[in-house]
């Protein structure tokens, strides 16, 4: 099938090339994002694949179909940049990658917390410019801990495994319980208890209605002053404003975040030269006590080839066989 490629890096090229090594394929890779004034780029595609941070909104959708598009390859498990509704009206086919590497992530989170808690980002800094003091730098033993981890599937399932490995108390709270979570030793608690015992607690939930501004200021307030938080999920889990003004109420101790309320303008991009816009999240990175990083977790060498397989899968079994291998709608 011809396919646009939006939005691609040097690693998306290297490794759906490589994945394309048979030309089964003819891909034209586009550095820009999709959107309204770049969707003129397609000529004559009849797929697009996308990332997280393209926007496929009614009147993209539209043009798509215009242009002859058929097909929508997500190169991603999320799928709320899609106005799915539109999309089936107008019989455009979504797929996604429904998982990757949920290890990646589980293992991010816990990056995350250890250079948090041990200060690696400070002290690194520090003994490059010759300053081997210890001051500001004393952490606390993980294990012992209790670690609440909202959310079970596949990703909290192994972060809560890690957890427990390192000899946590892992507590948790999910809209189903996970059978081997349980047999594995973690507990499921209502939320408003994981909130107030934790020491850790870790966002491995969706982003829905339900879990919208999950961490507002009342869940702020059950939560222990000494607590660090890590939202490796969705940025629109936390409401912003109230984690800033809990952290300087010093009512979080440690913040850890791959994900932000409005990542869409910032993060993937290289902004080093420019001045930055956001003044909530600018606000954010003065604290000593937050570490953000951009969106990474998922980016380990097996997750971008398992991405690069599927995506490239999906769109050969529609093209070869008529079949919707991991459409959207099926998880809708
Ligand atoms: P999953 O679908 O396997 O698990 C999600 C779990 O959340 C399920 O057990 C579900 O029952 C639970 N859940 C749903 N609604 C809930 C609620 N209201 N309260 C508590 N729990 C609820 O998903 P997976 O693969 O574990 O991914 C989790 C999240 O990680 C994704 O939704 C995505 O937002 C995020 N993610 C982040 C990446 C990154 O690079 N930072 C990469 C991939 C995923």
């Amino acid at each position: 099938m011809k396919i646009a490629f939006f939005n691609t890096k040097d690693y998306d090229r290297f490794y759906f090339t490589q994945e394309n090594s048979r030309n089964e394929h003819s891909i034209r890779f586009i550095e820009t994002h999709l959107n309204e004034n770049t969707v003129h780029l397609i000529t004559n595609e009849t797929a697009v694949c996308v990332f997280i941070n393209d926007c496929l909104n009614a009147n993209v959708l539209t043009s798509l179909k215009s242009k002859g598009v058929k097909f929508i390859a997500l190169r991603s498990a999320g799928f709320n940049h899609v106005d799915l509704a539109t999309a089936k009206k107008l019989g455009l086919v979504v797929t996604r990658v429904p998982a990757y590497s949920p290890y990646a992530v589980a293992e991010h989170a816990v990056a995350l917390l250890m250079t948090l808690n041990r200060k690696i980002h400070r002290a690194h800094n520090r003994v490059r410019e010759g300053n081997f003091s210890l001051n500001n730098l004393l952490g606390f033993d993980i294990h012992g801990k209790t670690v609440g981890v909202i959310g079970t599937g596949k990703i909290g399932q192994i972060y809560s495994n890690i957890m427990l490995g390192f000899g946590c108390h892992v507590l948790a709270y999910d809209v189903k319980t996970n059978a081997e979570c349980i047999a594995a030793g973690v507990d499921y608690v209502p939320l408003n208890e994981l909130l107030s015992r934790s020491d850790i607690i870790s966002l491995h939930c969706p982003l829905n209605d339900e879990t919208h501004h999950l961490i507002d200021e009342s869940a702020i307030n059950l939560m222990k002053p000494t607590v660090t938080l890590i939202n490796t999920s969705r940025g629109k889990l936390i409401d912003t404003k109230a984690v800033i003004n809990a952290l300087k109420a010093q009512k979080i101790s440690l913040l850890g975040l791959d994900v932000y309320e409005e990542e869409e303008v910032l993060f993937f991009d290289d902004f080093s030269s420019s001045v930055i816009q956001d003044d909530v999240f600018a606000r954010l990175l003065t604290f000593p006590n937050v570490l953000v990083t951009s969106h990474q977790a998922f980016f380990t060498q097996e997750a971008l080839t398992q991405i690069a397989h599927v995506t490239l899968q999906n769109i050969s079994e529609f093209e070869q066989n008529g079949v919707i291998q991991n459409g959207v709608d099926n998880f809708t």
